[in-house]
């Protein structure tokens, strides 16, 4: 090419507009592609085009911005305006397991891995925002939507959420941290307004929250459905202003729930950025094209030109989508991703592997031990029925999904083992959401008892009967947009299990459940093994743990209660709340206070069914005495507590130590204990190793509502550290000065 047609590197920097120059530092490309833009183009950039995406400003070369759900693997591509499928054949995904399993693993390097494929593959789909991951406490075993946030402890859901923020967003792909906040159940979730008290809050319901914010830097938040304070919370004063933008500095883009916008006026002024989903169809709703009805766009555009709003709200929204834009569509050297790679395989596979619990082994009855010519009767529904689809916003089109059944079978045979099925129950046949179909035929005309009886004359000789039951991810169960109406198992499970553990000596039941479920049979049954919704790789994870490939190493991250009654929200009857008179706001109390989960058992000795952190080995730990490096610390002061763990077994095996604190004389009441602290050691046989955990003050405060302000108050505290929060082996008394 002739030298006098090439422009030198020099002069095209010089042309390049400061807002394209990502060698310039982000708020000065903020400001600049802010002053170049109209009020209209303003607008444009807050809100809504497409049901899942925004416009970006063409004349600036400005990219609009697609998000998707999220959180468990990038949702397939829907229709420009309607929920229905686009059609594509090129957006089939690996289901990452649910965030309950992630949350049961206890381990924050699992978290990133997680996140950061995600990332690969939504950036290999052109996706700028994942909508996830999500941190909603797990307050009632009702909700739900459980099974998508990371259990009831604000610690562990602290721990865990951010190397997943971060991992995703290191391949430039925004997390939409959800729902923010007080979203703990799903009925009435559009007009339930929680009332709390402020210490619940702060101490209980916006931990995860703050930390995806400060620690992992999350570069947008989405807002709740429901109700704080009679606000809406995707417009709400004080979470979004004051809490969220004023206290925490989060300086990226609230996105609204795909419609939970409903007033303009709070919309501008309450800190909403970004607003999705308002209607969805462009043709019923709208005089011209309903997007441009939206809250943010014409009705906004009419009280500024009326002159009754200003436009400082304005450039600051504009202001944190510029932001997200650029953090995200606009980092071109963030690589093409990929999609579906055997590494996004692996990452299902293992976190499925550390996540699910082994809850009860008598005689230890797992692993399986393999015998040539032996036989395995798996029983039940979930064994067979894809569980990638349904569920709601979660829903996804997998790739492949391995079956529990297809998992043991394909292990079984390396042995020499023969795997029979029979259906025991039937559940919910249908296999579509959203236009996505599993094309599986589950439909069975048979009566319970004749299916009942199939599987208890095949149990007979069985060397093992495998039961696959539990949750699916029909409305009423494990979905979005309604709860549970009860603790116990659907379609009649409890027979099945009863007459099989009448049957065999050698029962274990899989619960594939993102949610506690009571077990009425619990110790009529050798094994139970905790498998939550583990997406493509489900079977090979199940048959991993069952075969022992895996030595299980998950630990609960919620209570299992023996009865609903048990939880503390159900024992004060504070759920799902109050209807008012002549509205149709539902006012819900949290009672219960702080007094969420393990919480509620440990201070009320309400024995659980099986406890948080609790999650059984195929090998045997051993702890040695927990000690403490100083005995009396101030308040900038730490204390690092060191316990040795062996492995006293014949199997290499991972625990977790947990660390709880408890300040057992304090001006204010406190929960009996509280998780600060965890780690996840591996040992071989015979190995022992001494973990050790850190605290601070931050570990001994309490939130002082009055003085809105943290207080670690002087005095004695304990930490007592153990496998489970109910099998405390050691405890170390310090005090703070
Ligand atoms: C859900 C969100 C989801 C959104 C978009 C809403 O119904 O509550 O979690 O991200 O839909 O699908």
């Amino acid at each position: 090419m002739a030298a006098t047609a090439v422009m030198s590197a020099a002069a095209m920097s010089a042309q390049t507009p400061v807002y394209l120059d990502s060698s310039r530092p982000l708020e000065e490309r903020v400001e600049d592609a802010l002053s170049r833009m109209t009020t209209q183009e303003k607008l444009d950039i807050i809100h809504a085009q497409s049901k899942f995406s925004s416009r970006g400003v063409p004349r600036l070369g400005l990219p609009d911005l697609w998000t998707d759900d999220g959180p468990h693997g990038v949702r397939p591509d829907v229709l420009w305006d309607e929920w229905e499928q686009a059609g594509q054949t090129n957006d089939s995904c690996v289901a990452f397991p649910a965030l309950t399993c992630l949350a049961a693993t206890w381990n924050p390097e699992v978290a990133r891995l997680y996140g950061r494929s995600l990332g690969e593959e939504a950036r290999y789909r052109g996706k700028d925002v994942m909508l996830g991951p999500g941190v909603n406490i797990y307050r009632t075993p009702l909700n739900g939507r459980n099974f998508e946030y990371m259990g009831e402890d604000p610690f562990l859901a602290s721990e865990m959420v951010v190397p997943y923020v971060q991992g995703l967003q290191s391949c430039g792909v925004a997390a939409c941290v959800k729902h923010f906040a007080l979203n703990n159940n799903e009925v009435n979730r559009h007009t339930t307004n929680v009332i709390l008290d402020d210490r619940t809050l702060y101490e209980i319901y916006l931990p995860a929250f703050k930390a995806a914010v400060q620690k992992g830097g999350a570069w947008s938040i989405m807002g709740a459905y429901n109700l704080y304070g009679d606000e809406h919370l995707c417009h709400n004063g004080r979470m979004l202003n004051d809490i969220l933008k004023k206290e925490w500095g989060f300086d990226g883009a609230v996105i609204s729930d795909w419609g939970g916008t409903h007033d303009t006026r709070q919309a501008i002024a309450n800190g909403l950025d970004l607003e999705f989903g308002s209607w969805t169809d462009g043709l019923a709703n709208g005089a011209s094209n309903a997007y441009d009805n939206y809250h943010l766009a014409n009705p906004y555009r009419a009280l500024i030109a009326s002159g009754e709003v200003g436009t400082a709200e304005l450039d600051d929204k504009a202001r944190r989508v510029l932001r997200l834009m650029m953090r995200t569509a606009m980092d071109y050297s963030k690589g093409a991703g990929s999609m579906c790679s055997e590494a996004h395989y692996a990452a299902a596979r293992r976190i499925g592997d550390e996540g699910i619990v082994l809850l009860r082994n008598e005689r230890s009855v797992l692993p399986v031990v393999p015998r040539k010519g032996g036989r395995i009767l798996v029983v039940g529904e979930n064994a067979v029925k894809m569980m990638t689809v349904g569920g709601g916003s979660s829903s996804l089109k997998a790739q492949r999904e391995v079956s529990p059944l297809e998992g043991i079978r394909a292990a079984a045979a390396k042995y020499g083992m023969d795997v029979e099925w029979v259906r025991g129950y039937v559940g919910d046949v249908t296999g579509e959401y959203n236009g996505v179909v599993t094309g599986q035929d589950l439909n069975d005309s048979r009566t319970p008892s004749e299916l009942i009886s199939e599987a208890v004359s095949c149990a007979s000789g069985a060397d093992y009967v495998i039961f696959v039951g539990g949750l699916n991810k029909s409305p009423g169960q494990d979905c979005e947009d309604a709860d549970r109406t009860g603790l116990g198992l659907p379609y009649g499970q409890d027979d099945v299990i009863g007459a099989l553990a009448r049957a065999t000596r050698n029962l274990v039941v899989v619960n594939v459940s993102g949610n506690a479920v009571a077990m009425p049979w619990v110790r009529d049954v050798q094994a139970i093994v905790q498998a939550w919704f583990l997406g493509s790789e489900a079977g090979n994870s199940i048959a991993d743990v069952i075969f022992g490939e895996v030595n299980p190493s998950g630990k609960l991250p919620f209570s299992f209660p023996v009865r609903l009654a048990d939880n503390g929200a159900h024992a004060l009857g504070a759920y799902p709340g109050v209807k008012r008179q002549d509205s149709d706001i539902t006012d819900l109390e949290y009672a219960e206070g702080l007094l969420v989960g393990y919480r509620w058992h440990d201070t009320k000795k309400v024995k659980p069914l099986f406890a948080f952190g609790h999650g059984l080995s195929y090998t045997a730990f051993s702890f040695g005495k927990a000690t403490a490096d100083r005995n009396e610390i101030g308040q900038n002061g730490t204390v690092t507590f060191t316990v040795p763990v062996t492995n006293i077994g014949d199997r290499a095996g991972a625990e977790v130590v947990q660390l709880y604190i408890s300040d057992p004389k304090c001006s204010v009441s406190r929960p009996a204990k509280e998780l600060k602290g965890f780690a996840k050691v591996y040992l071989e046989p015979g190995e022992t190793r001494d973990v050790k955990i850190i605290i601070d003050r931050e570990a001994l405060s309490y939130f002082d509502a009055d003085r809105h302000e943290w207080i670690a108050e002087p005095g004695d505290f304990i930490a007592s550290v153990g496998p489970a929060s109910d099998n405390i082996k050691s405890t170390v008394k310090f005090r703070l000065k």
